[in-house]
């Protein structure tokens, strides 16, 4: 079982910073690190203007970044296959860039496309977030590259003007229809609190005390390993399905739908769009009821929310999977105290909240589950609430 400390990222600063020496020739300006996050309860509900309640990983994105000023933008990955992405920041458009280096490209764009005066820079990203299990590695790019920027073209924006500028650059850039979740988690989480955000007006997150430790509980996150894509347009029928649910209902958006009058707004909706709303609008009452219950500080307390949800993604939202329904299944038959799929779905990771000193043997029974049932093994990281995107490193002398 893999444990990753905040602390972790100074040493990475240091390798990182050291690479980009070797890749661009001379020191780099700083080095920022974005979190990926998971989210407690609250899933498919910011597209809606609704709730959730995310909290940042240990696990994060380094980027060791200097301005340029010929206007070119040169991006390299530790990750990626050794070659380095170059680009004319004045040539950005949607679609301009396929791979990897659309996230971070795209919120170069994205402030220019503000009117922000930015330009060129080099960058050497190395990143310890997985890809493709649902804890939002695009956006952990996506808001290094939103906090480096802002300090490095001193724009002097605010957490949320920043987590719109990344979720802008996914939108209009890569062209995934997400909400502002992802961004938020990644930039406006503080160590130790899960963001309770409003997505109608981020500006006003606020941050919810989460002490698993002191309440002797841990967070497992496990990794089905089915890899997950936004891209591939289910995210987006579901997002637009929503819409016309709430267009139907002569409403903004669903998030204005009470949870009073969701019988009386479902006999009045086409079939299809029944399980959508029934969905969203539980889900929001289910994070506002987990923010109270952690207010009151009984942490144990979302265990049974978590499982509700789960419940709610499988069988209204439809967008779980036999991985992440058995990891669900196989945690709780294994005393957790609540378990769910996190994420945008279709594969991705589950979150399992147990008791201190079960998680072993939780993670074992996910993974003997997995085998019985002839699937790959999962993977199983303990994770605490971590800080979001920050500078980790004193720029270097030049
Ligand atoms: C993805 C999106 C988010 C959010 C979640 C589902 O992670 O990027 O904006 O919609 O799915 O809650």
């Amino acid at each position: 079982m893999n444990r990753t400390h905040p602390s972790d990222d100074d040493s990475r600063a240091a390798r990182a910073a050291d690479t980009f020496r070797q890749i661009y020739g001379d020191s780099p300006d700083g080095v920022w690190a974005a979190p990926g996050r998971v989210n407690l309860i609250g899933e498919h509900t910011d597209y809606n203007d609704g709730f959730a309640l995310p909290i940042a990983l240990p696990q994060t994105t380094l980027l060791a970044a200097r301005t340029r000023t010929d206007g070119r933008l040169r991006l390299h990955s530790a990750q990626g296959d050794g070659r380095i992405t170059e680009l004319a920041v004045a040539a950005l458009a949607p679609g301009a860039v396929t791979s990897w280096a659309a996230y971070p490209a795209g919120v170069v764009w994205a402030f220019a496309e503000a009117g922000h005066a930015v330009g060129g820079a080099d960058l050497h990203f190395d990143s310890t977030v997985p890809t493709g299990a649902g804890l939002s590695s695009s956006a952990a790019l996506e808001c290094a590259v939103a906090v480096a920027y802002d300090e490095l073209y001193g724009l002097g924006l605010t957490g949320a003007e920043l987590a719109r500028t990344a979720q802008r650059a996914e939108n209009g850039f890569v062209g995934v229809p997400c909400g502002i979740m992802d961004q938020m988690a990644s930039v406006c989480c503080t160590a130790g609190a899960a963001l309770h955000l409003d997505a109608r007006t981020p500006e006003r997150h606020l941050q919810v005390p989460f002490d698993l430790e002191g309440q002797g509980l841990r967070l497992l996150v496990i990794d089905t390993r089915v890899t997950h894509d936004l891209g591939d347009g289910a995210y987006a029928a579901l997002r637009t399905g929503c819409e016309r649910a709430a267009a139907l209902l002569g409403l903004p958006a669903l998030r204005d739908l009470p949870a009073g009058k969701l019988p009386e707004a479902l006999s009045a909706l086409p079939q299809e769009l029944v399980p959508l709303v029934r969905h969203v609008v539980t889900e929001n009452a289910r994070v506002e009821e987990a923010v109270s219950r952690l207010r009151k500080g009984d942490a144990a307390a979302l265990g049974p929310i978590l499982t509700d949800g789960h419940a709610s993604l499988r069988d209204d939202y439809r967008i779980s999977c036999p991985e992440t329904d058995l990891a669900v299944a196989a945690a709780l038959h294994a005393g957790a105290l609540g378990a769910r799929m996190t994420g945008g779905g279709f594969g991705g990771s589950v979150i399992a909240l147990v008791r201190a000193g079960r998680e072993g043997m939780v993670g074992e029974s996910v993974t003997a589950a997995f085998g019985a049932a002839g699937h790959r093994p999962p993977r199983t990281l303990t994770v605490t609430p971590a800080a979001g995107a920050r500078r980790v490193e004193p720029a270097p002398v030049r």
